[in-house]
Parts: structure tokens; C-alpha cells; sequence
């Protein structure tokens, strides 16, 4: 069963937003984090010393393995930042700072 059939959700229409530049889909109240995982994403920063590939790990904004770029800004935290139509979603590598 679907978790949205499980808690009897009604969420609003779904929108699009962009994650390296692959259309995706997102429901109203989802975090950019809920948004990716819903699309089957799961990584989407690498570590600054060996590339390793990261994604949510506490789910609640304390431990920023989640970091992203959104709309050109570096370092937010996809398990925080709500999911926008029209966001630019982008792999964060390192610090996310050119250079
Ligand atoms: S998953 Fe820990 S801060 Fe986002």
C-alpha cells in the first residue's frame, strides 16, 4: 500500500521541479529531500576529501549530510527546504563552492 493511502493524504496538486536538469515531481509540503527520494534519487552531494556520495542520513536538519544546491545556492539542507515548482536542484560537490 502506498504511505499516501496508509495516512489517507490528500496532498494538492503535484508540480515539477528540475534535479540536474532530469524533470521531476513534487507534491505541496515536501521537502526537496521527500521530493527526491520520491523520485527514486537518493544521493545528491559528494564529500569534499574522497567524492563519496551522500544524501539524508537524520532527516531532521542536525547532521547537513543532506546539503544541496538550490536555485544556485550552495549548502541548504534538503531534508529542511521545502520543495518549490520551478527549483533548480543540483549535486553539490564538496563545498559546493567553485574552486
Ligand atoms: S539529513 Fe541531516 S541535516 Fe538533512
Amino acid at each position: 500500500m502506498n504511505p499516501l493511502d496508509l495516512a489517507r493524504a490528500r496532498p494538492g496538486t503535484p508540480f515539477t521541479l528540475t534535479f540536474d536538469e532530469r524533470r521531476i515531481e513534487a507534491l505541496p509540503g515536501q521537502t526537496v529531500a521527500a521530493a527526491l527520494w520520491s523520485a527514486g534519487i537518493t544521493s545528491w552531494r559528494t564529500t569534499r576529501d574522497e567524492g563519496r556520495p551522500r544524501g539524508v542520513f537524520c532527516g531532521i536538519g542536525v547532521c547537513f549530510d543532506c546539503l544541496v544546491t538550490v536555485d544556485g545556492r550552495p549548502n541548504q539542507r534538503a531534508c529542511l527546504v521545502p520543495a518549490e515548482s520551478g527549483a533548480e536542484i543540483r549535486t553539490q560537490e564538496g563545498t559546493g563552492h567553485d574552486g
